[in-house]
């Protein structure tokens, strides 16, 4: 499974880059407005950042406009990934788009329906909201496992990236569906490596080796 982060805070984003957990990142206009920063600037740092593929929205919602924000947003970098949402332009916009040899996340995905037009219309990536579904008491996951099962019908290449994801059990339960991607955003990304054993072992690994005296090297 891929791990992307869903954050447009070049600070996380440097801190789980280097730790080298990093696969892509993915921004969305609110996430640019909770920076506080321009678009087109701050994605372009993160472009450098990272080298995997970094999700910039277009905010258009005709397809003229989005393909001319598309254009705009590839010129920052190569690894560009143009998001556009699940509308019917946003599709023409993505069979487009990826027509032209780039990468295209299609995002605001509630449905199965929804993530079988993607697919056809040559989606990189699909993203179904899994914490937006579960705020209204739908199984976000159930999504996540009919998507899983209809393109593996018709071996569709799309990618499932799972997005909204809000706990350390919606990676895990999206890894054991077989999501290619999650995108996580930053604290709950690094929360996945706790366990308190993991802590009470250690710490008990510790007081013994002192009483031993020993130094390595
Ligand atoms: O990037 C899109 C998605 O991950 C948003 O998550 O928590 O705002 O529903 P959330």
């Amino acid at each position: 499974m891929k791990f992307f982060v869903d954050t447009a805070d070049v600070n996380d984003i440097r801190e789980l880059n280097d730790l080298g957990l990093l696969d892509g990142v993915t921004t969305n206009p609110s996430l640019i407005m909770k920076s506080g920063r321009d678009i087109q600037e701050v994605t372009k740092e993160i472009c450098s950042m990272v080298e995997g593929p970094v999700s910039a929205e277009v905010t258009a919602t005709d397809f003229s406009g989005m393909m001319k924000e598309a254009d705009i947003l590839s010129k920052i970098a190569d690894n560009i990934c143009i998001k556009v949402p699940l509308t019917l332009d946003g599709l023409k916009a993505c069979k487009e788009i990826t027509g032209s040899g780039r990468l295209v996340n299609v995002t605001l995905c509630f449905s199965a329906n929804q993530a079988l037009l993607a697919a056809k219309a040559g989606a990189t990536f699909i993203s179904p909201f899994i914490g937006r579904l579960d705020d209204l008491g739908i199984d976000g996951m159930e999504l996540i496992a009919e998507i899983r099962t209809i393109y593996e019908n018709y071996d569709f290449s799309t990618e499932i990236l799972a997005a909204s994801i809000r706990t350390v059990n919606h990676v895990k339960q999206a890894a054991l569906i077989g999501a290619d991607v999650a995108t996580v955003p930053p604290a709950t990304l690094k929360a996945l490596v706790k366990h308190p054993l993991t802590d009470k072992g250690l710490e008990a690994f510790l007081a013994d080796w002192a009483k031993t005296g020993q130094k390595i090297g």
